[in-house]
């Protein structure tokens, strides 16, 4: 694989000219050129005024103590004048609550209904307090034992028999052997018998390994951040000894309009500067709209109290809002004049909303008709959601 700078950008090294580039492919992609950096990458910056401004304790091998962790999540203003933006919108008590709690030896459990950003939290709490976000097993009914405690390089232990070399390390060992964060996705997924290896971890901060008549000793700073939605249906609950191991912290949904509507601006401005999207497109108004719709189905209720609404099975959550408006200003910066209008939105708006084709389409035209209709400066998403048949 050959790597070129981008036009324009000169290399910041000259490759030397006695090796062709193609010999020595760069181990790392540049940055600019992921997808998707992990928070520590992305947020370099902004960890980096952190630790420099941060004088208050921090526990063993945390980067930042948890103020700093606490500030970097928030968002706020360093005395040198540096912006830490905001990447979690909400209560400060409940993210302190989260961060004082990994400093203890309870782990954490973030809780929450689809999109309440479990995930997003869990990576930035370890990207702030760890370095590193990358330590994580994505719980799923497939998910097996080797993944909180360790595998083996079969051809290796064939040939040479048990050893270290041949022992695959699970993300867990990992983060307790470094004294680090490790995030464990969607726990409530993983069978219950699996989970409990992860009960004795937790107790016992050991990982025995009888193959290699040894143990793994968690290292200070070790600690386990957990998601799990408490929507999954017919998935497996926490055994209550699990539980105990656990400070839970429920994660809402935005509590107001403008909460929310902030939000999805805010990410929806990050999706699109990512994805270079041609960028000052003035969504607002179309995001309140958009949210508006999402809170008042979800809740059942128009933002006036007045008319009462059916809900749609989908969840409809922030995260959903913000995927609608990325859609819709994709549309209006590829084919429109930039600005995102009604109907860059209705599609997938309708999309968002309608997920059972029969029951939600019901709710949906029900809503159109009793609600947006009567709403004079809703004329032209009622007309772009009509088109859309
Ligand atoms: N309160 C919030 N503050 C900031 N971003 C939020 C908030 N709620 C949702 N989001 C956004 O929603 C997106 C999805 O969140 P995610 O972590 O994947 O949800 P979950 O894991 O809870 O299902 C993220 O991009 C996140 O930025
Ligand atoms: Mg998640």
């Amino acid at each position: 694989m050959t790597q070129t700078p981008p036009t324009g950008t000169p290399p910041t090294e000259t490759p030397p000219t006695e090796t062709p580039p193609t010999e020595t492919p760069p181990t790392e992609t540049p940055l600019t050129e992921t997808l998707r950096p992990h928070a520590e990458q992305a947020y370099a910056d902004e960890l980096a005024a952190l630790a420099a401004a941060d004088d208050r304790p921090r526990p063993p091998r945390w980067r930042l103590s948890p103020w700093a962790v606490t500030t970097y999540l928030l968002g706020g203003r360093l005395p040198d004048g540096t912006e830490i933006s905001a990447k979690y919108v909400g209560s400060r008590r409940l993210v302190e609550i989260a961060v004082a709690s990994l400093a203890t030896d309870r782990a954490l459990l973030l809780l929450g209904v689809p999109g309440t950003a479990k995930s997003w939290v869990s990576e930035h709490l370890a990207a702030a307090i760890s370095g590193n976000s990358g330590l994580v097993v994505q719980g799923t009914a497939g998910t097996p034992e080797e993944s909180l405690r360790y595998g083996w390089n079969y051809a290796r232990l064939l040939a040479e028999g048990p050893s270290r070399a041949a022992l695959v390390p699970s993300p867990v060992m990992r983060a307790m052997e470094n004294g680090s964060l490790v995030r464990v996705e969607e726990l409530t997924r993983i069978p219950a018998e699996v989970q409990d290896a992860l009960i004795s971890l937790l107790s016992e901060k050991t990982l025995p390994v009888p193959e290699l008549d040894t143990e793994v000793q968690a290292v200070r700073g070790f600690n386990v951040v957990a998601t799990a939605n408490n929507r999954d249906k017919g998935v497996n609950e926490l055994s209550s000894a699990l539980r105990r191991r656990f400070n839970t912290v429920v994660l809402p949904l935005p509590e107001t309009l403008a909460d929310e509507v902030r939000i999805v601006e805010q990410r929806v401005g990050q999706v699109g500067r990512s994805l270079e999207l041609p960028a000052d497109l003035q969504a607002s108004a179309e995001i309140e709209r958009v949210v508006t719709v999402f809170r008042e189905l979800r809740g059942g209720l128009t933002l006036d109290g007045r008319t009462t609404v059916k809900s749609p099975s989908a969840t409809l959550s922030t995260a959903e809002a913000i995927s609608v408006m990325t859609n819709g200003v994709a549309l209006a910066a590829h084919f429109g004049d930039g600005r995102v209008r009604a109907d860059d939105v209705a599609a997938a708006l309708v999309g968002a909303v309608v997920k059972d084709p029969v029951q939600d389409r019901v709710v949906w035209q029900e809503y159109l008709e009793t609600v947006v209709k009567d709403r004079r400066e809703w004329a032209d998403l009622y007309r772009a959601c009509r088109e859309l048949g």
